[in-house]
């Protein structure tokens, strides 16, 4: 038995803030921002508006398309960064929001991998038969985590949310996952913050060697999509769409052009989202279902890299 996607949804916030507002904030301005990063705006979250808010409209939205209830569902991770509480997880507070009271429900981190993370833990579950029908989300308020003074991280970063629903299938479906980690690089991209004694301590926002991260990013990616390819017997020439984590379009266009898939097969929206983490690759996923790019039979290549170092892919039949 394998599980395979049968609905995909997201959400982002209304509020827009675009290079042009950022440059009234920091010592910034659009042209290198949009040359650096490809970024154009993002996505901020209303006040009170919290990561399982954004969550519950793109776990609907995929539910509907998936011709689904919450009642359905029997596993529920959410992939989040920036949980609204520190207990209890924000897949039980999405859980009660959906008026879901059966099933499994715990949160993943694995940072901008935490989707990848997800959907192979979901998919595990799935060909195991310890679940029939996954909800799999991943949701970010990752500008809940900004320091708004600081150039070299808060033009980067937004909130959204993406989901997908899984259910069982005589054929793939998922054809495979793979996760990667190396705790060595913990350092390079960090909130280096905690809670103790009731306070918070240490830095509550992102810290980041921007140059590490992208020449990691840009190497690892290749590496996990070929293990991908090699691991299933499959050329690029098979993969219809390469759907990355939305972080910098240079990463996106070093990663496609390495692996030889031309821009036409690439799904871009880190111009309109910025980057929302575990949230980046769903709602990529949902955007080009939804404006007829991805159709059905068609084979997708995900994959995903960020703090840990954590990085992974999944190969998936639509
Ligand atoms: N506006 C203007 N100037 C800026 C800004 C800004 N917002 N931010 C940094 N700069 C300046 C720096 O201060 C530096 O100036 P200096 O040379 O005088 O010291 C200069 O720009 C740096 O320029 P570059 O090194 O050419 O910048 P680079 O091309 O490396 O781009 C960036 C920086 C965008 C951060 C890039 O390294 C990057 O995207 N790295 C990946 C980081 C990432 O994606 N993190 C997300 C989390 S991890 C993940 O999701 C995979």
């Amino acid at each position: 038995m394998y599980s395979k996607i049968a609905g995909t949804g997201s959400y982002t916030p209304e509020q827009v803030l675009t290079n042009r507002d950022l440059e009234k904030l920091v010592d910034t301005d659009d042209a290198w921002i949009r040359s650096r990063t490809g970024i154009t705006q993002r996505h901020i979250r209303a006040e009170g508006q919290t990561t399982s808010d954004l969550a519950l409209v793109a776990a609907q939205r995929a539910l509907q398309s998936a011709g689904l209830a919450a009642s359905d569902v029997d596993l529920l991770i959410v992939a989040t960064t920036t949980p609204d509480m520190v207990f209890p997880s924000t897949a039980c507070l999405l859980q009660a929001k959906l008026g879901m009271p059966q099933g499994v429900a715990f949160d993943i981190q694995a940072v901008c991998t935490g989707f990848v993370y997800a959907l192979s833990v979901a998919d595990q579950f799935m060909r195991n038969g310890s679940a029939r029908c996954a909800l799999v989300v991943g949701a970010e308020t990752f500008t809940n985590l900004l320091d708004w003074q600081d150039r070299n991280t808060c033009v980067l970063f937004g909130d959204g949310a993406g989901a997908v629903v899984l259910v069982p299938s005589p054929e793939p479906g998922i054809y495979s996952t793979h996760l990667h980690a190396d705790g060595r690089h913990a350092h390079l991209l960090s909130v280096p913050g905690s809670v103790c004694g009731g306070q918070a301590s240490g830095s509550p926002t992102v810290k980041m060697d921007g140059g590490a991260v992208f020449k990691f990013a840009v190497k690892v990616l290749d590496q996990v999509c070929r293990e991908a390819l090699a691991s299933n017997a499959l050329q690029v020439s098979d993969v219809d769409w390469l759907i990355l984590h939305q972080a910098n379009i240079r990463i996106i266009e070093s990663t496609a052009n390495k692996l030889g898939i031309p821009p036409e097969r690439v799904v871009v929206t880190v111009d309109r989202h910025g980057n929302t983490s575990a949230a980046s690759i769903p709602l990529a996923l949902d955007l080009a279902v939804r404006d007829g790019r991805v159709v059905p039979g068609q084979r997708l290549l995900l994959a995903g890299v960020g703090g840990g170092f954590t990085w992974g892919s999944a190969l998936v039949r639509m």
